[in-house]
């Protein structure tokens, strides 16, 4: 029989919310918990519509590698067609940077694209946030890099760790510290490098016909085996910079973001982790325990449900209709997760429209990715409502309605 200790007691957390919690504390089979007890009572709603004027975007911009890998091209190194990957997916072609180049360098690229749209100039940059699950380094994160890069000074320079909802998280912290006064203009970035934990080793040369012979049969099975996820993604960069507004119709009018641990293992990096002593070593390589495990037909059911939810919530918190929005800009994991989306919210075609099959899965830089084409495509015209929308890893997800000024 465990040795169970335990404290209850009721706390109020900044954001809010009434909170009873329980510490327990059981020996005798090493783990220690600490759990909530029931539903936290609200004393107020953060998400609802704020009587602050909303942060403006004054300029976008993206960067994108120029090797292109097509689905034929995956078909030389595993077991996949074109035919399936794109009914599947969506996707047609992803780009991948070069070896040896980092989010970092696509980041700064797509900041720097995004500073000179704004037509500013970058000291007017107060804060850089920066939003990847693939940093140049395992530690630190890459928004010092960026900022380096970027020949900033020495301004706040923020790591996000919300994968495919990161733009989303990093938008509303821009946001807050706008409106808290913290700052005058911050760059929000999004970028991935995946090509590091894709598992194609040496037949990375097969995919661009570089090698002198096909893939051994050895590396052909692994490649196969991890292609469920594999043919998803692609490396990209978008970014924007933000401003606080002057109108409080116009702008971030809401953000509704969301996080759930229980849905921790829809998709994650199982090995390689600070929680492991040593954080690496070759049984966690040889068990392959470094690449991405998912589950993929989970993540989809979540991902078609709580995307719409978010949507509704924040539409509700902004007292917005449904119908009154212009754009969806959705996060691109899957075109047919994209579909469900619309298809929950009952909008048209044009209303959600689609990227990945030009970039795969670029996680964090999806969003700021497809708002930048939109936005050089005039779609994103004066007055233009435009919901921001995404669902990952974490599990994290949100939605966020912003109005061009
Ligand atoms: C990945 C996804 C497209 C797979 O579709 P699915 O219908 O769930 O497919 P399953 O994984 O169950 O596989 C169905 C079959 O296709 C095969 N398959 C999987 N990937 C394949 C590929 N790239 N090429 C060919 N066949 C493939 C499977 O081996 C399986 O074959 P079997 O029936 O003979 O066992 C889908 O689950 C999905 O989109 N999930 C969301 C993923 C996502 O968005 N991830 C990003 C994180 S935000």
């Amino acid at each position: 029989m465990p040795d169970v200790n335990g404290a209850v007691g009721v706390s109020i957390t900044r954001r809010g919310y009434l909170r009873a919690v329980a510490a327990v504390r059981v020996r005798g089979d090493d783990t220690a918990t600490v759990s909530r007890i029931g539903e936290p009572a609200r004393l107020r709603r953060p998400d609802a519509a704020r009587d602050l004027v909303g942060s403006i975007i004054i300029g976008s911009g993206m960067d994108v590698p120029d090797t292109i890998v097509t689905n034929d091209n995956l078909a030389r190194v595993m077991d996949t067609t074109d035919e399936w990957i794109r009914r599947r997916t969506g996707v047609v072609e992803r780009r991948f940077a070069a070896a040896g180049e980092g989010a970092s360098d696509l980041g700064a690229r797509a900041g720097l694209a995004a500073i000179a749209d704004a037509a500013i100039h970058p000291e007017e940059v107060d804060v850089v946030i920066t939003a990847t699950m693939t940093p140049d380094f395992l530690a630190p994160g890459i928004a010092s890099l960026v900022q380096h890069k970027l020949g900033l000074s020495t301004v706040a320079a923020y790591d996000i760790r919300q994968q495919c909802s990161g733009f989303l998280y990093g938008l509303e912290m821009a946001d807050a510290l706008l409106a808290a006064g913290k700052a005058e203009t911050a760059l929000v970035i999004g970028t991935e490098v995946h090509g590091g934990f894709l598992p194609f080793g040496e037949t990375w040369a097969n995919l661009f016909d570089e090698s002198p012979h096909p893939p051994t049969e050895a590396e052909y099975e692994r490649n196969t085996r991890f292609r469920s996820w594999s043919v998803l993604f692609g490396d990209g960069a978008g970014a924007v910079v933000v401003r606080r507004g002057t109108d409080e119709d116009t702008g971030i009018l809401g953000v509704r973001l969301r996080s759930d641990g229980a849905l921790f293992d829809l998709i994650h990096v199982p090995g390689v982790g600070f929680s492991r002593r040593p954080y690496v070593d070759a049984s966690q390589l040889d068990a392959e325990l470094h690449l991405p495990s998912m589950r993929g037909r989970e993540l989809f059911r979540n991902a078609v449900e709580l995307m719409p939810d978010a949507i509704r919530g924040v539409a509700e918190d902004t007292k917005v209709e449904l119908e009154d929005i212009d754009v969806v800009v959705a996060h691109q994991a899957n075109a047919r997760i994209v579909e469900g989306v619309r298809r929950a919210l009952g909008m048209d075609e044009d209303t959600v429209p689609i990227n990945i099959d030009r970039y795969g899965n670029t996680t964090a830089a999806t969003v700021p990715i497809l708002f930048h084409e939109l936005r050089m495509d005039g779609r994103i015209p004066s007055g233009a409502l435009v919901c921001f929308a995404a669902f990952g890893a974490g599990a994290h997800w949100g939605a966020a309605l912003y109005r061009e000024p």
